[in-house]
């Protein structure tokens, strides 16, 4: 785990992931061209303007079925293990923040719960390999897959919405 710390920045006194009332599966990987921390784009923006290359969601081979009727789909959710980020810092400084924020308020990979999520659009699924194309996602290559969904305008998206 990272010791580094920010000024500001504020550590839980346990480690949420050797404290686990839960598990998921990894259901796969994920494909990118983001081989170093330091070379990943910061978000999913960023990602479409660093590259037009497609992340490749690779399945383990069971799960293939579950990919029926998803090529119906213009955009998924994607659901990611960020396996390679600290899980305790419950405040943290941003550097683009004037102030510490709670992680509640961020979308950072360091959080109790490593969880990331991408909503992109669906280029490919191939049920037979097991694999599914996307937009370019921010996550290094070879970050476990969590989950995917179909991503529905109607009920997922909030024109009005405000952030801080
Ligand atoms: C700010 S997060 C946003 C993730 C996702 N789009 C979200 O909103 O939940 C993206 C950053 O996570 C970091 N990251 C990417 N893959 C990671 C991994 N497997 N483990 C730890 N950190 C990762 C990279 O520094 C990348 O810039």
């Amino acid at each position: 785990m990272d010791s580094d710390i920010r000024e500001g920045e504020v550590a839980l006194d346990f480690d949420p992931g050797a404290k686990a009332d839960g598990s998921v599966s990894f259901i796969g990987w994920i494909q990118t061209p983001w081989k170093e921390r330091g070379s990943a784009p910061r978000n999913l923006i960023q990602a479409r303007e660093r590259t037009s290359e497609p992340a490749h969601l690779v399945l383990q081979p069971a799960y293939g079925p579950g990919l029926s009727c998803l090529e119906g789909y213009s955009h998924v959710v994607v659901l990611y293990w960020m396996d390679r980020a600290r899980r305790d810092l419950i405040l943290q400084w941003p550097r683009h923040s004037d102030r510490a924020r709670g992680v509640f308020s961020l979308r950072s990979p360091v959080r109790p719960n490593p969880i990331a999520l991408g909503i992109v659009p669906l280029l490919g699924v191939d049920q037979d390999m097991a694999r599914v194309t996307v937009g370019p996602l921010d996550c290094l290559d070879g970050t476990p897959l969590l989950d995917i969904k179909p991503y529905h305008a109607s009920t997922d998206a909030y024109p009005n919405a405000v952030s801080s």
